[in-house]
């Protein structure tokens, strides 16, 4: 019994003092979110002349059974010959406040 609790001792003084293992350089550091978080989730949307499938396609976006605040989205777009651009765009200002982060990258030249 005493040889078990030698060994365990310096185990336990590793798991219990917080920083005696941390590493030296910064990034080593980073506090861990909460595993109790969904993982953050990054969407990217590569659209071109999809206007007429934008409403479904948004809308399947906005209802999807994931907490918000938990999604980005990273939206391209370009060389578009339809309203692709407007609609995104339109969407991205109604919504983008409930989303973790929105990357917004159109161009609209050339086309
Ligand atoms: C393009 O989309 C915007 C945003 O949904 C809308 O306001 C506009 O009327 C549309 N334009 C055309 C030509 O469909």
């Amino acid at each position: 019994m005493l040889r078990v609790t030698s060994l365990l001792l310096p185990a336990l003084l590793f798991v219990l003092l917080p920083g005696s293992g941390r590493g030296y350089f910064t990034e080593e550091r980073w506090s861990p979110e909460s595993p109790l978080l969904a993982p953050r989730v990054v969407i990217a949307l590569v659209c071109r002349n999809s206007a007429h499938s934008l409403p479904l396609f948004l809308g399947a976006i906005e209802r999807l059974n994931y907490p918000k605040e938990r999604l980005a989205l990273w939206v391209a777009t370009d060389h578009n010959i339809d309203n692709t651009t407007a609609i995104l765009r339109d969407w991205l200002i109604q919504v983008q406040n409930y989303y973790h982060y929105v990357e917004w990258r159109p161009e609209d030249e050339p086309r």
